[in-house]
Order: structure tokens, then C-alpha cells, then sequence
């Protein structure tokens, strides 16, 4: 993995002796919970080999992570759920907040020195331990206490999980087969505007689906009724399809809606310049999935994040799962990022098809366009 060396540098746990030692594993346990309870446990289980191999190599084992976007403490996003799921998924014994082979200690975010990088915040999260293993891919694109701040402060390495994530990502940013193709969902563009700008030189076709699909239909001068857009993207956006690039990204040509947001809708399917009033863009059409189905399966490298459409309702699930199965059926090397996109996979029972599941969302993305995630970057201030 010549790319990995080169960009990011760090040490590993084959590095360390981590016998007798206090160590603190910062892991991205930022999972759904519903009513107190876990929802999609993917990022537990992918958090679990670590610690356990920690534990079984005889080290006394921390474990800190976010859950949510909590403005000060918030019992709803407290991580007991976690760490009793945890303890339900592992033989070795999982303590909430109290000594055990591993303590899970509550929700970062907690504390407000945490997003701000606070030093003293940092400091209170090194002091007891020997050793920090930064191994929360999925938020090493943040520069919080628990991400950066620890690890300025005592001996840090990248986790098996970060490692193998920065290395499955290294496919793409060092040596993409081509076709290189990027599928984009999910509701919000503002998340992905500059994502799409900085990819967009880097890759072959962009498929645009999700319910962003419609602030660039509404760029394009269509009429999208009342799908969501986002009005002060709209020019922002325009200026990309008019952009160098802009005949790189793939628009739906056909749309399913509804009358209302309701997942007993009628589901009827327009072309994408043909919306009417009164409908909402709920899915892409079979049209559009048929062409973005043949774009996928002809390409040698494809990264999917964001579903096509409202694929928690079944009749709006269609868009997703032909993607699904094409990202499936592609021969290429494949790789899929995002919450929402895996729960997808899972649902469909397609999780094992992909050559690489990622925990991560944000984090990928900003990995894909080229950043220097400050999670990774200040692992290497520890490499001799
Ligand atoms: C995620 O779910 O994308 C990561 O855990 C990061 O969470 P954040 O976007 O709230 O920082
Ligand atoms: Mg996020």
C-alpha cells in the first residue's frame, strides 16, 4: 500500500507492547437510538475485534466515542445503550462508566471541550492511559479533543479499523480503475457541495439521486413540485452542470412521487422534467435506475453514499435496491459509505457484495476528495 506510507503516516498496534498497559481506544459508536434503544449496531460490531484483541493482549481497556449532536449533557444520547449492547455482542465483559476488560465511558460530547478541542478537555482524556489507539474512522475528519487533542498528548496509533478503512480508500485516490464512478444520495446537498466540487475532476460519472437529486433538476430549469429543494443551493448548483465537469454528472431522466410525504402514497412515475404541482419526488424512476444500473456494472471502481429514495417505505425502495444489486452484480472493485446506504445493503441482505463496508460517512466523502482528515494526520507526530 504504497499511497497509505506516503499520505498518512502512523504507527499500528504490531508497533506497541500493550501488555500491563492503560489504554484509551477512541472508536465512532455514533449509532441510532431509538427510544433508548440501539438501532443498526454496525458500527459496535466493526468497533468490537479491536477491543477484544486489546483485552486479550492484556491490556486494561477504555473505550470513548459521540453519539448525536448533543449541546451539553442529554441522557437521550447517553452511551449505556451501547455499552449494554456491546456487552451483548462480545464474551468479555463491557462496563458502562465503571471498571471492567472494557469501561465505556459516556458520550464525549458531554463535555463542551470536547467539539472546541479544549486543552484542558484533552488533557483530562490522556492523563490516565499509556497508550491511544485512534480507531473512529468515522470521525477522524473532525478536530475534537477525543479525535486530535488526546492524541497530541500521549503515544498514538491507528487502529486496525481506522487502518484497514484508510487502505480500502487508498484504491481510490491513489490508483482508481476507470470507469471511476461515484453515486451520490440522500437528502441534504448542503452536506455534499463541496464534496461533489472537489470530486468531480477526480472521477469518470457522478449519478445524483436521493432527494438532492431535485435542488439539481431545479437547477436545470425543471419544475420539481413539491420535492424538497434546497433554494440557496440552486445557483451554486447551476454553476457546477454549467461547470468544466458539469457533463460528468448523471441527472434521473424519470422520477417516482406521491401526492403526500406518506408512505401510503400512490406511487406513480413521471419524467424528471415532468413533475407536476401537486407531487413529491420519492424515489428515482425505472428508467433512470435501469441507466444508472449499466453505468455502475460497467465500471471498474464504484463508491456509493446516499440512497436513491425514501427506501424505508417500501414502494420507495426500488431506486436504492436496483442500485444495490448493481453495485452487487459490478466485477469492479466497489465500496459504500454512509449510514443510511449500508443500512440499505443490510436490508436487502446485499451487505457482503461490496468489496469494502465503510463506517464511515462524512469522513470517506472528505477522505475521496483529497483532505488530510486531522484525526490521521496527527497520528504521525508519533512515528520515529
Ligand atoms: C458520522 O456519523 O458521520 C460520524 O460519527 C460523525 O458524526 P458528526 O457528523 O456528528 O461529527
Ligand atoms: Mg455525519
Amino acid at each position: 500500500m504504497p499511497g497509505v506510507e506516503h499520505v498518512n503516516r502512523y504507527l499500528t498496534l504490531e508497533d506497541v507492547d500493550v501488555e500491563g498497559k492503560d489504554v484509551l481506544v477512541r472508536s465512532d459508536l455514533n449509532v441510532p437510538i431509538d427510544d433508548g434503544l440501539v438501532g443498526d449496531d454496525f458500527r459496535i460490531r466493526s468497533a468490537l475485534p479491536t477491543l477484544e484483541r486489546l483485552v486479550h493482549a492484556g491490556a486494561r481497556v477504555s473505550v470513548c466515542s459521540h453519539l448525536g449532536r448533543p449541546k451539553g449533557a442529554d441522557l437521550s444520547l447517553s452511551l449505556e445503550p451501547v455499552a449494554r449492547r456491546m456487552g451483548d455482542l462480545t464474551d468479555v465483559d463491557v462496563a458502562f462508566d465503571g471498571p471492567g476488560d472494557i469501561r465505556v465511558f459516556e458520550n464525549t460530547r458531554f463535555s463542551e471541550g470536547e467539539t472546541s478541542n479544549d486543552p484542558a478537555t484533552s488533557e483530562q482524556l490522556a492523563n490516565d492511559f499509556d497508550l491511544f489507539v485512534q480507531d473512529a474512522f468515522g470521525s477522524v475528519h473532525r478536530a475534537h479533543a477525543s479525535t486530535v487533542g488526546v492524541a497530541e498528548r500521549v503515544q498514538s496509533v491507528a487502529g486496525p479499523l481506522l487502518d484497514n478503512e484508510l487502505k480500502a480508500f487508498d484504491r481510490f485516490l491513489t490508483d482508481p480503475g476507470r470507469p471511476y464512478t461515484v453515486v451520490l444520495g440522500g437528502a441534504k446537498i448542503s452536506d455534499k457541495l463541496g464534496v461533489i466540487d472537489n470530486l468531480l475532476p477526480k472521477v469518470d460519472r457522478m449519478l445524483i439521486g436521493g432527494g438532492m437529486c431535485f435542488t439539481f433538476l431545479k437547477a436545470r430549469g425543471h419544475e420539481v413540485g413539491g420535492s424538497i429543494v434546497q433554494e440557496e443551493m440552486v445557483e451554486a448548483v447551476a454553476g457546477l452542470l454549467d461547470g468544466p465537469n458539469g457533463r460528468k454528472i448523471i441527472l434521473p431522466v424519470d422520477i417516482a412521487v406521491g401526492d403526500e410525504f406518506d408512505e401510503d402514497t400512490t406511487r406513480t412515475v413521471v419524467g424528471a422534467s415532468e413533475i407536476p404541482a401537486g407531487s413529491i419526488g420519492l424515489d428515482i424512476g425505472p428508467s433512470t435506475a435501469a441507466g444508472f444500473r449499466e453505468l455502475i456494472e460497467s465500471s471498474a471502481s464504484v463508491f456509493w453514499n446516499g440512497p436513491m429514495g425514501v427506501f424505508e417505505w417500501e414502494r420507495f425502495r426500488r431506486g436504492t435496491d436496483l442500485i444495490a444489486r448493481a453495485l452487487a452484480a459490478c466485477q469492479g472493485f466497489t465500496a459504500v459509505g454512509g449510514g443510511d446506504s449500508a443500512a440499505a445493503l443490510r436490508l436487502l441482505g446485499l451487505d457482503d457484495t461490496v468489496s469494502h463496508l465503510s463506517t464511515g460517512g462524512g469522513a470517506g466523502l472528505e477522505l475521496l476528495e483529497g483532505k488530510i482528515l486531522p484525526g490521521v494526520a496527527v497520528l504521525e507526530r508519533w512515528v520515529q
